[in-house]
């Protein structure tokens, strides 16, 4: 039964009623509509709408709902009610008669929706948190294993310079510091309490919407009606934090998947996370990478449709916010899901450090070293570069690794090249030599997973 019956002469089109229906997706807000309802209820007895035996009776009625959709969880689907707020309403009419009426007094489904949305961002942001921490444990523990792998460090998909796989591995772990610092700060603006504030203009009934809002784990209540109810930012900055935080799995993925080609072959994945082909025998795709990469773009998709949904809006409500959820509730499901099984696929994977040594040695990702060496013996960065780069032609055309050029030859580009050249060319070097903070030093790295550990342990208290 609709919750607006009363005006209306003709039936609605039948079309246009499933067109209308949000209860497909928004009964994922029973539970916290739940709670919402029974804190509502308490507001009501303390202006006398409800005494304390009819509130206590409506309380346990809602929890009989509760506990009736956790047994039966299909039974809202089967109904055919507008959305959950009606699917509720009209469950407690039917368990407790015309004392279920009065649960809407001085609410608004407006006020109710988007309160019943901020108790499910506020409980599926700590989830996601739970998930980021798991995943950045498994970072740190390749990290320490992996600490003095070195392998080739790429700008534009080129060798760069030497890294250790555990530099690449705390890479990640930083960009998640900093999805997590977004949700914590997300979380804090949705500490707002919206209940109370009506259809739009406030609720007609004297109640403290402070106390009402502490009830419910909020901090305070919101300070303008108008704007609470029509509020969608924080539905916008989790999206936004997912979109973020996928940007950061995409690459993630990216990287594996090149790692784990036969050309580079630094990795290699578990046959846990890994798919065959249906005709060449000799297959193993990283499909559970690819499907993380492929992933990132419906979650994009979801933040700008939601932005372009509510661009423009008048306020106060309007129906199109009924469009905030399925985007929402994929996207952050999508982000959960693909964290956990990078996590898994962190976990499984087995680096090759031979082979990542082997591939660094040759491809002239020393030649840093050796201007930074002529810039010691006197000479301007500028003028050892180029001179490093003629030596490095050189080297191309002879087939020649650098550190196994002979003396003779790299002299005749600079007098200042000495025998004590080759030890600044080896892989070692290279790595201990960047020892300034956030570098790939093996000093460094053992001091960044020590801080990581610390950032770990932080999130227990
Ligand atoms: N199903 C609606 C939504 O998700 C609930 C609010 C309905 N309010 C209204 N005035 N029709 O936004």
């Amino acid at each position: 039964m609709v919750l607006w019956g009363g005006r209306f002469t003709n039936a609605i089109n039948q079309n246009f009623k499933k067109f209308n229906s949000s209860l497909s997706f928004d009964y994922i807000l029973a539970e916290h509509d739940i709670v919402g309802s029974i804190a509502w209820s308490k507001a009501l007895a303390t202006v006398n709408i409800l005494n304390k035996d009819e509130q206590e009776i409506i309380e346990k009625a809602l929890h009989e709902i509760l506990n009736e959709i956790h047994l039966y969880p299909n039974k809202i689907l089967d109904s055919e009610e507008e959305d959950i707020h009606s699917w509720i309403e009209n469950r407690l009419i039917s368990r407790v008669g015309i004392l279920g009426k009065k649960i809407h007094t001085g609410r608004s489904r407006n006020d109710q929706v988007t309160t019943d949305l901020k108790l499910w961002c506020k409980s599926q942001i700590h989830l996601i948190l739970d998930a980021i921490h798991r995943f950045q444990n498994s970072l740190v523990l390749a990290a320490e294993i992996n600490q003095h792998v070195i392998m080739p460090g790429y700008t534009h998909l080129q060798h760069a310079q030497p890294i250790t796989f555990a530099h690449w591995c705390l890479a990640y772990f930083e960009m998640l510091i900093r999805d997590q610092k977004r949700l914590n700060d997300t979380l804090s603006r949705l500490q707002i309490s919206p209940l109370g504030c009506g259809a739009l203009a406030g609720t007609a009934y004297d109640i403290d919407r402070d106390q009402l809002a502490k009830s419910l784990g909020f901090s305070s209540a919101s300070g303008n009606s108008l704007d609470t109810v029509s509020d969608r930012d924080y539905v916008l900055e989790l999206l936004s934090n997912a979109a973020i935080g996928m940007i950061h799995l995409s690459r993630f993925a990216e990287d594996l998947i090149f790692f784990n080609t036969e050309e580079a072959a630094f990795i290699e994945l578990s046959d846990q996370v890994t798919s065959g082909s249906s005709l060449m025998p000799q297959k193993k795709n990283p499909d559970s990478l690819e499907l993380i990469r492929g992933k990132c773009g419906r979650v994009q998709g979801a933040l700008m449709s939601m932005m372009v949904t509510m661009k423009g809006l008048p306020l106060s409500y309007n129906k199109d916010m009924q469009e905030d959820k399925e985007g929402l509730f994929d996207a952050t499901n999508t982000w959960i899901n693909c964290i956990d099984i990078s996590t898994l696929i962190m976990d499984t994977l087995k680096v090759k450090i031979n082979r990542c040594e082997e591939v660094v040695t040759r491809g002239y990702s020393n030649a840093t070293e050796l201007a930074d060496y002529l810039v010691k013996k006197g000479m301007t960065f500028r003028e050892s570069h180029t001179i490093v780069g003629k030596i490095i032609l050189e080297a191309i055309k002879d087939n020649t690794k650098l550190q196994e050029m002979s003396l003779a030859k790299m002299q005749k580009f600079s007098c200042l090249i000495d025998k004590d050249v080759y030890s600044i060319l080896e892989l070692d070097s290279c790595i201990k030599k960047r020892n300034a903070k956030g570098g790939v030093s093996f000093e460094q790295i053992s001091f960044a997973i020590k801080q990581a550990k610390k950032h770990l342990d932080v999130y227990h208290k």
